[in-house]
């Protein structure tokens, strides 16, 4: 049975009909749809409409379209059900007969795909962030492992300061860290119950909506019936966020494969997750960082979908809504399915520490400590700057190191070079200058690799403690 043949005198155009079908991607949403009509019909019961019979019949049908759809996969290939609301109530008069009909009292589809979406958006951010946890000890734990050994920091893509292996993984723990941040306060506002909104002005029997709620385990309900039934506020942010996520992912990825060439060969690409090329014999690929990398724009694409879905929709709920699931759905499966992954490459890649740390200690990236030692003895830092970058300049007409100049030579560019200027170039010096919080001396990046590692519990437990 159609939900709403009654006013119609025409049969629908059956290609129309099939088109504007959402059951062929909603009907993922089925467990939500079942968790939020089993809370409706308790609601139902209390209000007085069903019987406490009619309520056990229905939760029991309920239950059994679960099972069903559980057990035979096949189940849900329903050409007629328009949506999963749709497949609900037929199947649930099916099981039970006319009494599942009882069950859309006081409600509309505007509200319970409104439900349904939150419920999905919640459990797709508590995975994540579960996931998350997992990828952020990986760096961690690479971080870690990767001890003294140190790198060339580069900006411009250009050699600037040595910094520890441990310091540059964790750059990219602080940019996950906001990615969960941002998911977390997007739970806030996802987990508000929709329930008893109605289509658009509020439900027409006394449901009591803390009380359903509460049942699904939302932390409060909505406001305003009309916003209630038309905001997707809360997926857009999801994705959105997901969008940022896998921005960071890209920058990661390209970084890595960067790394990973010979002109680098910092990185040695873990076998488990590269391919061969089918002509060349020699190849190695990074295709998971490849498609990682590629990922980040059909991401952005899915929020710029969604953004464009409600950019001028006049209030209330209209069917442009259901164009918003798809691009939800695809977001929030790319993250999920890639995540596992990046972390086992994570935990498999081989840093190459010893080409790491010789090209730490070329290309003039103790000028800065040079400067700083003429800054020490009382140089005004401009001046400073300026005789170092004589120093270089003499250095790459003699084709040699900063440090494998003569002291005679770096008295004649400045007086304040003494004797003991060497051990201020060597490479653990220069490191240990930076000795701020945040900064690569040794002793701070050990303390952010413990503060990290708490963090990332602290997020787990609390990841742990809404569920
Ligand atoms: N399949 C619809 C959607 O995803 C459900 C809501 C339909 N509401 C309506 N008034 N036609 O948006």
């Amino acid at each position: 049975m159609k939900m709403w043949s009654g006013r119609f005198r025409q049969e629908l155009d059956p290609d129309f009909e099939n088109w504007q079908r959402s059951f062929p991607y909603d009907r993922r949403l089925l467990p939500f749809e079942l968790a939020a009509s089993r809370a409706h019909a308790r609601a139902l019961e209390h209000a007085g409409v069903l019987s406490s019979e009619e309520l056990a019949e229905i939760v029991e049908g309920l239950e059994q379209i679960a099972k069903r759809a559980e057990s035979s996969p096949q189940f849900l290939d329903d050409p007629e059900a328009e949506d999963v609301h749709h497949f609900v109530e037929k199947q649930l008069a099916a099981f039970i007969g006319d009494t599942g009909y009882k069950l859309h009292a006081g409600r509309s589809r505007n509200e319970q795909i409104a439900v349904d979406l939150r419920l999905f958006v919640r459990a797709a951010i508590d995975e994540i962030q579960n996931l998350l946890a997992d990828w952020i000890e990986a760096i961690i734990a690479r971080a870690e492992s990767a001890g003294s050994a140190a790198m060339p920091g580069f900006t411009h893509l250009q050699p600037a300061e040595p910094v520890l292996v441990a310091h540059w993984l964790l750059a990219y723990a602080e940019m996950f860290f906001r990615d969960s941040d941002r998911l977390a306060s997007c739970r806030k506002r996802t987990n508000l119950c929709p329930l008893g909104s109605g289509a658009i002005a509020g439900a027409t029997l006394a449901l009591n909506r803390r009380a359903l709620a509460a049942d699904l385990g939302f932390d409060d309900i909505t406001a305003n019936s009309i916003d209630a039934t038309s905001d997707r506020d809360f997926a857009l942010e999801f994705v959105q966020d997901l969008e940022v996520l896998a921005l960071h992912f890209s920058r990661w990825a390209e970084e890595m494969i960067l790394f990973s060439t010979s002109a680098y060969d910092f990185v040695e690409l873990p076998e488990a997750y590269s391919t061969g090329s089918s002509a060349m014999p020699q190849k190695k690929n990074p295709d998971l960082l490849e498609l990682v990398r590629g990922k980040a724009g059909r991401i952005a694409g899915c929020a710029t979908a969604l953004g464009t879905a409600v950019k001028s929709l006049p209030l209330a709920y209209n069917k442009d809504l259901q164009e918003t699931q798809e691009p939800i759905f695809y977001a929030a499966d790319a993250i999920t399915s890639m995540l596992p992954l990046v972390t086992g490459w994570m935990r498999s890649v081989t840093f190459n520490f010893g080409r790491m740390n010789e090209a730490a200690e070329s290309g003039f990236m103790n000028a800065w400590a040079a400067a700083a030692y003429l800054v020490g003895h009382g140089v005004p830092s401009r001046q400073a700057h300026e005789a170092v970058g004589k120093a270089v300049r003499l250095a790459l007409e003699l084709k040699c190191n900063l440090e494998d100049l003569s002291l005679h030579d770096w008295r004649a560019i400045h007086p304040a070079f003494d004797s003991d200027l060497p051990s201020h170039l060597t490479l653990p010096h220069v490191l240990a200058l930076h000795d701020v919080p945040g900064g690569t001396a040794p002793l701070r990046v050990k303390q952010a690799i413990e503060d990290a590692r708490a963090r990332n519990m602290l997020r787990s437990q609390e990841v742990h403690a809404i569920k």
